[in-house]
């Protein structure tokens, strides 16, 4: 007995240093490689080899970003715009044991994304550096791995040369990572493409294009099953074929499954397949390889915009960069998950990638819950924009980098559009004079081309060119979606525009160019690829709100405003941008605009327009930082949710008595709104057609204020703010009261300053401490404050206006989170979190 439980311990022992097989990608053969890195924060070359002893090393799980753990200084190279959080050079090294039983097997290892020049090490063999730091790579292991034997995988990390962004990047090793073990003969890697043709709603012919790679070192006579099934798992299709690979040949075998009555993939309801392709020898399966896909149509039309399933749909979008708020760059699908749930309650339908390829699991999550998705590769190309960024790469890599990013990501039906630029400078019509050396040419331009064809094309410019290799690179690898480019030079002479590669004119601002779209672009169709920039801190309001603030004055030259805040009355906005009412107008009213993805969904870190140090994080979401929405969320929700009765009164009622203060109110679904202050009624109003909120402006008496809205003299929506007294306790709220034992998952609370009656206090400043016990720990703590210098990983956050956030992970324990939350003379908050 003594003797079988250590048996089983050592197995178990065993088993924690093998490949975890718990958590596999959607694609079964990947086997989750994050747990138990050693990482260290400064550069050291011998840190390749097995024999450096790491000892000293901090132990961690990826997905990791060392930026975030970071001090805010203003002498930090990323500058504010980075996010002012540190940069360097760091190295992750991991031990692994393969099974002996395992040999002549392949394995592969693939991260999904490190920031940025990375190097990789197998006991201490280089495989291969990756300067893209959006992209995901892999490399192959077999020739180097011992096995039955101690492997040691080394990253380096390099994100000293700042400034390489005009936003927050994060550093290292900051998406997942897999590791395959593969038969030699196997799906390539992102080796199906699966399109489907003659959708109708009786049936479907769906292609299957799967590449087949034979490693082995013989011949290869295999069987090649591909099976469709539902959501509930049932076969609903199925192809078969046998062919013969010869050894050392990749090779692109064609199938075809024809679907009855198939399940569109909308927005309202984003139905999923799954094709699960089989590889066998002799009977056996060798290999399984999964592929999520959504049948649907779609085009975007010059007149009508936007056509999904044959009905016209407008794009509803937001802009989102990649960090997560105070988790930082650091991957984690709850958050992702959460962030887009709030877009989605918001009636938000739409995300832009900016400006880079995304995190597969913000793909996998729009896929099932129904966005529709614009994937970006580049925010610049051969110009640039900071000193050490991408262009410095683009003539050796972007060839690469685009095909990976294509091949990656074509089956996801989330996905709509390519987008292969943000605001490139090679755009402008200064650049026309361009000239390329021989060599340059040679290696930018003469992709896939003729003589011939480079001939017919002669008359074009260098960038129009170029424009037109990366669109028709894109075709290529993806007949079935069109390539546009964010631009914000909208004149037609524009050198992406005039290369007629674009399949969608996009335009970033510029409204007042909208109108003369069909007229510039004749038969072209449009989108919005980015608008507004509207600025706003959540809580802060500039009285009269009808006075507009553009900000800042001039881009080029410093702008201070001592409040360091925006106001939250649409009336702020940066100069190229306008006020969310105005381009909504726009979209609204203009079928020939396909949508607009809006600048931004939520806060970012970076880019903190108007303003330089101490803000260090933007103000141009519609959500904040911690995810809590502006009020001009409302604006979009009374707009975008007709099926949801939508009243939203605003500001809060704590002001100086005798103040003349200005009542904002979003609706929908009713025909007009009564305030009231204090029992008295201030006036009935309803926004005109155009219009998208109705004001009062009243004098300020302590009390409450109450909005009704009604719908034919029946009352649809009432909301009640009252004067808040002084802070006295503190209300915590989890997003997710349970949640799983996986080690990653959170519970994202939200905690409130209340008065001793339970109104929200919305001017609170009170500093909240954590305490957390039992299955979990504090990912991280932030109030939505742009100019807040707090560290974001603490166990204490000041509230800013009235709200913090303290996120809480699970440590791989199951039972329950407990939290308490105490400040200085209030009453304390607790809440428990299950864990299973
Ligand atoms: C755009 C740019 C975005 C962001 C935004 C801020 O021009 O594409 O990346 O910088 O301005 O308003």
């Amino acid at each position: 007995m003594k003797k079988l439980l250590l048996l089983l311990i050592g197995a178990f022992l065993l088993a924690g240093c093998r490949v975890s097989e718990e958590r596999a990608r959607n694609n079964r053969r990947q086997q989750d490689f994050t747990a138990d890195w050693a990482f260290c924060l400064g550069d050291d070359t011998l840190a390749a080899r097995p024999d450096y002893n790491d000892a000293a090393w901090r132990r961690l799980n990826l997905p990791h970003d060392w930026a975030i753990e970071g001090e805010f200084e203003q002498n930090n190279p990323s500058g504010t715009s980075g996010g002012a959080l540190p940069g360097g050079v760091g190295w992750y090294r991991k031990t692994f044991v393969v099974d002996k039983a395992d040999k002549g097997k392949l394995l592969r290892i693939d991260f999904d994304g490190v920031y940025m020049n990375s190097t990789v090490y197998i006991n201490g063999h280089k495989l291969g550096t990756r300067p893209y730091g959006y992209i995901s790579f892999g490399y192959d292991l077999t020739p180097y791995i011992k096995w039955g034997e101690k492997n040691l995988l080394a990253v380096r990390v390099d994100n000293a040369e700042q400034p390489n962004s005009r936003w927050y990047s994060g550093c290292g090793i900051y998406r997942n990572v897999w590791l395959s073990k593969l038969h030699p003969v196997h799906v390539a890697q992102w080796g199906t493409f699966v399109t489907a043709e003659e959708v109708s709603k009786n049936s479907a012919r769906l292609l299957l294009r799967t590449t087949l790679d034979n490693e082995s070192d013989a011949d290869a006579a295999l069987e090649l099953v591909s099976e469709l099934t539902d959501e509930n798992g049932v076969v609903v299709g199925k192809a078969s074929d046998t062919l013969t690979i010869a050894k050392g040949i990749r090779h692109e075998t064609l199938q075809e499954i024809s679907v009855a009555d198939p399940e569109l993939w909308s927005i309202e309801r984003p139905y999923l397949y799954n094709i699960k392709t089989e590889v066998r020898l002799a009977g056996k399966t060798v290999d399984t390889y999964d592929t999520p896909y959504g049948i649907r149509t779609f085009c975007f039309d010059a007149e009508k915009g936007f056509i999904l399933n044959g009905k016209q749909v407008k794009i509803n979008g937001v802009c989102m960069h990649h960090d997560l708020g105070c988790l930082g760059a650091a991957v984690n699908t709850r958050a992702i998950e959460r962030q887009l749930e709030i877009l989605k309650e918001m009636g938000c339908n739409g995300i832009r990638c900016a400006h880079n390829p995304p995190a597969p699991e913000l793909l996998e999550l729009c896929d099932r819950m129904g966005f529709i998705v614009m994937d970006e590769t580049f925010d610049m190309w051969r110009k640039k924009k900071t000193a050490y960024d991408y262009s410095r790469y683009f003539n050796e890599w972007h060839e690469r980098d685009l095909t990976d990013l294509i091949v990656r990501d074509r089956n996801h039906p989330s996905i709509f559009i390519w987008s292969i630029g943000n605001e490139v400078l090679e755009q402008w019509t200064d650049a026309k004079a361009d000239t390329l050396s021989p060599e340059e040419a040679n290696l930018v331009l003469n992709f896939g081309r003729s003589p011939d064809m480079l001939a017919r094309e002669g008359e074009m410019s260098v960038n129009s060119l170029l424009t037109k290799k990366l669109a028709d690179m894109v075709k290529k690898l993806d007949p079935t979606r069109p390539v546009t480019a964010g631009c914000n030079e909208p004149n037609p002479y524009n050198h992406l525009f005039r290369s007629g590669a674009l399949d969608v004119i996009g335009f970033n601002y510029h409204d007042d160019w909208f109108a003369g779209v069909p007229r510039n672009f004749p038969g072209k169709s449009f989108i919005v690829t980015e608008s507004v920039s509207g600025l706003m801190t959540r809580g802060y309001y500039r009285m009269p709100s009808d006075s507009m603030y553009i900000w800042p004055e001039r881009w080029d030259k410093p702008f201070y405003d001592a409040s360091f805040s925006c106001s939250s009355y649409d009336n702020c906005h940066a100069p190229w941008g306008n006020r969310h009412e105005g381009t909504l107008r726009h979209v609204k009213n203009n079928d020939f605009i396909s949508g607009q993805y809006i600048w931004t969904g939520f806060d970012y870190i970076g880019e903190p327009t108007p303003y330089g140090w101490p803000a260090r994080s933007s103000y141009f979401g519609i959500v904040d930082l911690a995810g809590f929405p502006k009020d001009i969320y409302y604006l979009y929700q009374s707009e975008w949710r007709p099926d949801k009765n939508v009243l939203h009164l605003f500001p809060h009622w704590n002001w100086t008595p005798g103040q003349d203060i200005d009542l904002w109110a979003y609706y929908n679904n009713a025909d007009e709104v009564e305030l009231f202050v204090n029992g008295a009624s201030q006036g009935v109003r309803s926004k005109g057609k155009d219009d998208f909120h109705v004001m009062w402006r009243v004098r300020y008496e302590p009390g409450s204020i109450k909005a009704v809205s009604r719908k034919g003299g029946k009352v649809v929506a009432e909301q009640e703010i009252s004067t808040a007294g002084e802070p006295a306790q503190i209300r915590l709220a989890p997003d997710k009261s349970t949640i799983s034992a996986d080690g990653k998952d959170l519970s994202f609370v939200t905690v409130e300053i209340l008065d001793k009656d339970g109104n929200l206090c919305p001017n609170a400043e009170n500093d909240v401490t954590f305490a957390v016990a039992d299955a979990g720990f504090i990912a991280g703590v932030d109030n939505g404050n742009p100019v807040s210098l707090e560290k974001f990983k603490a166990n204490h956050r000041k509230a800013f206006y009235g709200k913090c956030l303290v996120v809480l992970q699970n440590n791989g324990q199951s039972g329950s989170i407990r939290l308490t939350a105490a400040a200085d003379g209030l009453k304390q908050g607790a809440a428990v979190v299950k864990v299973n």
